[in-house]
């Protein structure tokens, strides 16, 4: 099963993405955490990268193609968070299943207004280390700043400051958007509400895949 996680950013696709990979036994390839990690190794990728995410700006296709192509498994199932994010990339992921025999099972849009997205995005907190998520009010970790799962002290991402968040959600609009309309012609979009408690969600996701993903 290949599961594509559309919707803009503060969405919750990493949220649910961990859970569901935990749940099936899915590889969860999120292109925004192979881009910081590569920064914080500060490679010849992460650097060009950078300049780009602290804009709050797409990276080049090119470069997202070619690390997607080595992220990709042979033969596990995968839930790709953040990618595709502009229709050449698209169409690249399609050319690169095609030679494998394969193709995208279905593409999940993850559907909140703007205003709960800043909201959500000013409040989150993240494990530098393991890369749990936390919410200062929605899904605060048990110590304060400190992560649950390995005791690392909680950071704020560099592109989660207001300004940055807003050029983010146009920079979507523009450029993500078109990809939605993408796997709609091609009948494998699925729309899900993702307002409400996380758990919820879940549930709401588990019931899309379950039912024809
Ligand atoms: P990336 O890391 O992919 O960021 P994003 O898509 O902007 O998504 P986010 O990680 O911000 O949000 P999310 O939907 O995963 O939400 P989360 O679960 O964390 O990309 C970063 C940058 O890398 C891009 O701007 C770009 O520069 C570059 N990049 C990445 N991929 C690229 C590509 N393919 N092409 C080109 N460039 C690329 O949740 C957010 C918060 O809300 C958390 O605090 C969480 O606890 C909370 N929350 C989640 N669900 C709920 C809920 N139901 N109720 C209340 N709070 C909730």
């Amino acid at each position: 099963m290949i599961v594509v996680f559309l919707g803009a950013p503060g969405a919750g696709k990493g949220t649910q993405a961990k859970k569901l990979a935990q749940d099936m036994n899915l590889k969860h390839i999120s292109t925004g955490d192979i881009l910081r990690e590569e920064i914080k190794k500060e490679t010849h990728l992460g650097k060009k990268a950078k300049e780009y995410m602290d804009r709050g700006e797409l990276v080049p296709d090119e470069l997202i193609i070619a690390m997607i192509e080595q992220a990709l498994p042979e033969d596990l199932g995968v839930i790709l968070d953040g990618f595709p994010r502009t229709v050449a990339q698209a169409q690249a992921l399609d050319e690169m299943l095609r030679k494998h025999h394969k193709s995208v099972s279905c593409a999940l849009l993850f559907e909140v207004e703007d205003e709960v997205i800043v909201e959500r995005l000013s409040g989150r907190r993240v494990c530098p280390n393991c890369g749990a998520i936390y919410h200062v009010k929605y899904s605060p970790p048990k110590v304060d700043n400190v992560c649950d799962v390995c005791s690392t002290s909680l950071i704020q991402r560099d592109d989660d400051k207001e300004e940055v968040i807003r050029r983010r959600l146009k920079v979507y609009k523009e450029q993500t958007a078109p990809v939605i309309e993408f796997y709609a012609q091609k009948n494998k979009l699925k729309t899900i509400k993702a307002v409400g408690p996380i758990e919820d969600i879940y549930k709401t996701l588990r019931n899309a895949i379950s039912n024809g993903c």
